[in-house]
């Protein structure tokens, strides 16, 4: 019988690629790539991506022209880096990174702490665990083994949810009711322990649009940020994720801007980690689709990468192939989510165009 762990490295192997298809052009049909356009202003471009994806020659392909940094989409969330419990693999996520080596590119860590995409085991053991070492064990292991080999880490993640109606906006997570508010500084703490030099960042969402619970959860993550300095805890940069709604919300270029000037007065950096666009509620027809998702995207990204401490924009996934449509009724009226900078025929949409405009509006930092 074949074991779990040979399986699981047969299952993440990518196929190699040739020599001269290695070559990266710098210029494509569209005009210069976005990994170049991003350089030249001092700025990582690249996108979330998956070991199945690039097992199509074709994705690979689009990939390495436009992107300078990948991270993982799946493959380094406990529920499938452990999903049983005490037995740690990273096989996925090593073969993630050997493809990142041999072509040049930068990879994240994504992610230690989280309420979601836990293994079941997780939270029952949480609950009856003795101490934090439940999560401090496992943020040790992970950062040991990638240890200086990380461009940057979200330790924690998506630990705010006003909704839930504590004082201090924090999600009531099942991390929270075992160990306390706490347990955020502790995986901090931990991390840098385990890779002193890796740049730690406390990654969340709704942080860029309009209404009243944008506005709380920008508060809340300013005051977490904040207190997390002031008690020398090594959080090193906002990680912004950048999830839109093309019909149904809107950015708040003046709320996003002032946040983002807060976040910089802090020292952190900010790093855009998961942009895309969600086109739902939108027409059927893909033109008048594709328009708002680029406007959606240049509002955000006018204000985001002006921001001189902002570092890095990463797109969740590069091209629409991978999305899947919410229902049968959206598979027959609209086809595949129009979402991300490559369609599914991996042809360039207006929104790559707007990425592009906006990288080249932002001053070299
Ligand atoms: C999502 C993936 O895209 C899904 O396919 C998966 O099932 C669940 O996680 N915030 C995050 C990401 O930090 O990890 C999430 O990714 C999207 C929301």
């Amino acid at each position: 019988m074949i074991s779990r762990r040979a399986a699981l490295a047969a299952l993440a192997a990518i196929p190699a690629i040739g020599l001269a298809e290695t070559l990266r052009p710098s210029l494509t049909n569209d005009g210069p790539s976005l990994r170049a356009l991003a350089g030249s202003r001092g700025i990582a471009f690249g996108a979330a991506t998956a070991n199945f994806e690039l097992r199509q020659r074709d994705f690979t392909f689009a990939l390495l022209r436009d992107c300078g940094i990948i991270v993982p989409e799946y493959e380094l969330k406990r529920d499938l880096t452990e999903p049983v419990q005490g037995q740690i693999d990273f096989s996925a996520t090593d073969a993630l990174l050997d493809f990142a080596r041999r072509h040049g590119l930068l990879i994240r860590g994504h992610t230690l702490v989280w309420y979601a995409s836990n293994p079941p085991w997780l939270e029952p053991a949480v609950a009856a665990a003795p101490d934090e070492r439940i999560f401090t064990d496992y943020v040790r292991a992970a950062m040991r083994h990638y240890a200086g080999r990380m461009h940057s880490w979200d330790v924690v993640n998506e630990a705010i949810q006003p909704q839930d109606g504590r004082a201090d906006a924090l999600r009531d997570s099942f991390w929270l009711r075992k160990f306390g508010p706490s347990y955020i500084d502790t995986a901090f703490l931990a991390a840098r322990d385990a890779d002193p030099s890796a740049l730690l960042v406390y990654n969340d969402y709704g942080l860029e649009e309009e209404g009243a619970i944008h506005d709380q959860r920008r508060r809340a993550v300013l005051k977490l940020l904040e207190g997390m300095i002031a008690r020398g805890v090594p959080v090193g940069a906002l990680g912004l994720q950048g999830h839109l709604a093309a019909f149904t919300r809107k950015v708040d270029q003046r709320k996003l801007e002032a946040f983002l000037n807060e976040v910089r007065a802090t020292g952190l950096r900010i790093l855009i980690t998961e942009h895309d666009v969600d086109d739902g509620g939108g027409p059927v027809d893909f033109i008048t689709r594709d328009r708002a998702v680029a406007d959606a995207t240049r509002r955000f990204l006018d204000v985001a990468l002006d921001n001189r401490s902002t570092m890095a924009l990463l797109t969740w996934g590069l091209s629409d192939r991978f999305l899947k449509p919410e229902s049968m009724r959206e598979q027959l009226l609209r086809g595949t989510p129009r979402s991300l900078p490559l369609d599914a025929a991996l042809q360039t949409t207006p929104m790559r165009a707007a990425i592009a405009d906006a990288l080249r509006n932002a001053r070299p930092r």
